[in-house]
């Protein structure tokens, strides 16, 4: 489905950030490991969120529910089927967070596959630590899916990341539980915590000290109630909105605000803008907490500037719109140490400086991230969406930006994590 979003007079009034993707995935896949039922609220209704409700009824757990409001009866966790095809669409944290319980129950044998994206992200980066702990994983050439799992009693594991990645951290906690003697993960630097999080709320002992994440086993988890909050990277799209038109003044209400989300924001502060709502700070301590804020936004003035790579995980999702920031800002915004940007659901790398040059806007790849000039906007034009969720949002914002508006092929990728997003924003345009 191709869209075309027309240069825009400001945006004006208020939108509720849509349920948080991440933190809904957990919540299905935690809620089917518990022992009692568990009543999720907000549950993101998306295609990568749909997938995991259907996944884990794949694995014996009852979901029942309309609108976003969901009982999940989970089987415990120890008791799901040993055999199922699991089909995870799109979703790359379904794919990666799946196996880490799946590799800890002895008898099991699972395969996992999705679609033509999905089969291009690699699946290596758990393979290692869960082969490691004792299970067996084989993949389409060694480290593409699909992939089978075969389970087995673990082993606790000391294991340090190679690349900072919360979907690769929550994989070896979760068969941490599993798996006898204690499980550590080191961080090479933060990375969003909503498993730690959602896993003290269930009655699990996580331990944080610096870099170092720890969980011994565990006979099982209860969990009672999940509210999922709503996603800083959904909301991010309509921040970037305001913040490149003109006159705008935007409330994104009920934001998670939990500060291994929000990096974009403090970003977006460097170059110039301003925000009005309570933010966690960041290193906050390791509770079940997930803070929400309704954030007022306000179109300003922009300059570039640079992202270093240990910002990079707590803003992963949201560089691609750093970088349309970068198109209208004054001077030079260069984002490094972000080359996991090119195993996304698209080659973020690659298709953002595609997609932006093709508005006009002044880009270029380097290995690890992106360099852009600033030239006072965009022109417009056609921006190709490559299945993206994120790459089409962001030729969406573009256009309500740019001077002669943009076309968005494959605009659809939206319904991944935000299906309501067009009407969202058309709430808040001001004719
Ligand atoms: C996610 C972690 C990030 C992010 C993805 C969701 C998660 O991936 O890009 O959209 O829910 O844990 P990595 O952990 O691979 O960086």
């Amino acid at each position: 489905m191709n869209q075309t979003f027309s240069p825009s007079g400001p945006l004006r009034g208020s939108a509720v950030a849509p349920p948080d993707k991440s933190i809904s995935h957990r919540a299905a896949l935690l809620s089917a490991m518990s022992r009692r039922p568990v009543h999720v609220s907000n549950y993101l209704r998306g295609e990568d969120t749909l997938s995991t409700l259907a996944a884990v009824q794949a694995l014996g757990a009852r979901v029942r529910g309309d609108g976003d409001d969901y009982i999940i009866e989970g089987t415990g966790l120890r008791d799901c089927a040993r055999a199922a095809e699991i089909d995870v669409g799109n979703a790359g944290t379904l794919m990666r967070l799946l196996p880490g319980w799946l590799a800890g129950l002895p008898g099991g044998r699972w395969t996992l596959d999705g679609d033509d994206s999905i089969r291009r992200r690699p699946v290596k980066r758990i393979a290692e630590p869960l082969r490691g702990m004792g299970a067996r994983i084989d993949a389409r050439d060694g480290r593409l899916p699909p992939f089978t799992v075969q389970g087995a009693q673990l082993r606790g594991i000391e294991y340090e990341l190679p690349v900072a990645s919360a979907q690769v951290k929550s994989c070896v906690l979760l068969a941490g539980l599993l798996a006898e003697g204690t499980t550590t993960v080191i961080e090479p630097v933060p990375s969003r915590d909503h498993t730690e999080r959602m896993l003290v709320g269930a009655g699990i002992e996580v331990q944080r000290s610096g870099s170092r994440i720890s969980v011994a086993t565990a006979e099982d988890i209860f969990l009672e109630s999940i509210a999922v909050p709503g996603d800083p990277s959904s909301a991010a799209f309509h921040v970037a909105a305001a913040l490149l038109v003109p006159g705008s003044s935007v409330t994104v209400a009920n934001m998670g605000t939990n500060w291994t989300r929000t990096g974009f924001l403090r970003i977006a502060e460097r170059m110039g803008a301003c925000f009005e709502g309570e933010l966690e700070e960041p290193g906050a301590r390791l509770t079940p907490n997930e803070p929400v804020c309704d954030l007022r936004v306000d179109f300003g003035e922009l300059r570039g500037t640079v992202v270093e790579p240990g910002e990079v995980p707590l803003a992963i999702d949201e560089l691609p719109l750093v970088a349309l920031l970068g198109c209208f800002a004054e001077g030079e915004t260069l984002v490094r140490g972000a080359q996991e940007l090119r195993v996304k659901e698209s080659d973020r790398i690659a298709t953002v400086v595609e997609g932006l040059t093709a508005l006009g806007g002044d880009i270029e790849a380097t290995e690890d991230g992106f360099v852009v000039r600033g030239t006072g906007g965009l022109r417009g034009g056609r921006l190709v969406a490559h299945g993206d969720h994120r790459l089409a949002m962001l030729g969406a914002v573009a256009g309500l930006a740019s001077r002669e508006g943009v076309e968005v092929v494959g605009m659809e990728a939206a319904a991944v994590s935000y299906p309501r997003f067009s009407a969202d924003l058309a709430q808040m345009l001001v004719n």
